[in-house]
Parts: structure tokens; C-alpha cells; sequence
């Protein structure tokens, strides 16, 4: 399975940040893997314009589970396609956590997108309490089930795994506990998806860097990395990607 790379920018990046898809696109040129920047609202038509032709798809953080209407301050799906995105990060904690998103509101954003044509990253991972209680696998189970809606397939969603307590921390779970939840998303993908759940794409993100991705990219149904941090500067996103190569 070809894998996925994704940068997610979170609040960060100025028009002055577009020279970094400039370096990234000189670099990457012939990567191996599919390869999505994902910039805060602002850069989204900027950066797909600075991207056009290049091997390298724009995507947004977030969108309503609405595609239009009198909600002040939000953007829809078909917006942000609009101006050139092709994926949305959907359900990322950082939501879940400060916007008080529910697996119900998720699955519906995820429909809109759809609607809109994008590709939704939807994100699923424990908290620091959880694992300790080893409740890992049923909260990412009950995640799943209820943020993945009726028409989801390999092409139009892709699922990230990110523990909580990994993400900005510099701590990463063991191989072997990212191999245990990667199989049993895809158990799960299979159940509900049959055997098209074996083509999504299960990304790993939680401080993955340059000098961790090669390993974790090989672990089984590992099959690409959502990189905060390390996706900033295009040189230390373009490791990430040489490593998934
Ligand atoms: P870091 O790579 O900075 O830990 O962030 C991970 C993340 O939340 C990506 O969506």
C-alpha cells in the first residue's frame, strides 16, 4: 500500500511559511508516498496554488459538519475545496478536547466532506489514563465505530491513530503497542467495511521525527504518519517523507 504523509501546521504559519512548500516541493519531487500539507485556513488557496503540479496535496484542519449557513466563524467543507484543498483532518484531540467534539459530530463532519469530495483524516487515540487502565483498544473501538459514517471507503477516508499523551510531548509508545493498535483498527475497518477495509490507510502520529519515522513506518499496517512539529520546516518533513519512501 502506497503511504501517506501528512503535515498538520495546527495554528502555526504565516504567508511567509509558503517558502517552506517551495523547499518541500524540491525536495520531494520523487517521493515514493503520497505526500499532504495541511495549513491553518488562512493558506489553504496560497498553498494550493504554490503546490499546483507538484506531488504535494493541501488540506485543511477542520470543517463544519454543515455545508453552509449562519454559523459566524466557521468553514465548510465545500469552501475549502473551493480553494483547492483535497483533505480534511477531522476529529483531531486537540478538537475533541477544546471544542468539545463528539464522535457523533465527527461522523458528521466526515459526510459533509465527503459531499464536498475531500478526503477525511479521521483522528482516534487514547489518554495518558486510558492506556494506564488498559482501556486503549476499547476507546479507540468506540471511536471508530461512532466517527466513521455510512459511505466511508478506502478512497475518501484514511484513520490516525494518536495517542493523546504522545502528541507535542516527544513520547511515543512502544513498536509493539502501535503494531497492537494499528491491527486492531484494521480488524475493526474489516468488520465494518469488509474487505475494503483493508486498503484504508492507517497513519501513526505523536512526535514522530526524523529519527523515529523509518521504525515506525515499518511497523505492520502502519501505513503513513500525521507529523505535527516536524512538519514545519520543510527539511525535517522531507526526512519523514525520504523515510516512507
Ligand atoms: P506532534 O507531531 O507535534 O506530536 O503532533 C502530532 C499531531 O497532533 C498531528 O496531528
Amino acid at each position: 500500500m502506497r503511504k501517506l504523509i501528512a503535515g498538520n501546521w495546527k495554528m502555526n504559519g504565516l504567508a511567509s511559511s509558503l517558502a517552506e512548500i517551495e523547499a518541500l516541493k524540491g525536495t520531494t519531487g520523487t517521493a515514493a508516498c503520497d505526500i499532504v500539507v495541511c495549513p491553518p485556513f488562512t493558506l489553504i488557496e496560497k498553498a494550493s496554488v504554490r503546490s499546483n503540479g507538484s506531488n504535494i496535496a493541501i488540506g485543511a484542519q477542520d470543517c463544519h459538519a454543515h455545508i453552509s449557513g449562519a454559523y459566524t466563524g466557521d468553514v465548510s467543507a465545500e469552501m475549502v475545496a473551493d480553494v483547492g484543498a483535497r483533505f480534511v483532518i477531522i476529529g483531531h484531540s486537540e478538537r475533541r478536547v477544546l471544542h468539545l467534539e463528539t464522535d457523533t459530530t465527527v461522523a458528521s463532519k466526515v459526510t459533509t466532506a465527503h459531499k464536498a469530495g475531500l478526503t477525511a483524516i479521521i483522528c482516534v487515540g487514547e489518554t495518558r489514563s486510558e492506556r494506564d487502565e488498559g482501556r486503549a483498544v476499547e476507546i479507540i473501538d468506540g471511536q471508530l465505530r461512532g466517527s466513521i459514517p455510512a459511505g466511508a471507503s478506502s478512497s475518501n477516508i484514511a484513520i490516525a491513530y494518536e495517542p493523546v499523551w504522545a502528541i507535542g510531548t516527544g513520547l511515543i509508545p512502544t513498536l509493539e503497542q502501535i503494531e497492537e493498535i494499528h491491527a486492531s483498527i484494521r480488524r475493526m475497518l474489516e468488520e465494518r467495511l469488509g474487505e475494503d477495509g483493508r486498503e484504508v490507510r492507517i497513519l501513526y502520529g505523536g512526535s514522530v521525527k526524523a529519527s523515529n519515522a523509518a521504525d515506525i513506518l515499518r511497523v505492520a499496517n502502519v501505513n503513513g504518519a500525521l507529523v505535527g512539529g516536524a512538519s514545519l520546516k520543510a527539511a525535517d518533513f522531507a526526512e519523514i517523507i525520504l523515510a516512507a519512501s
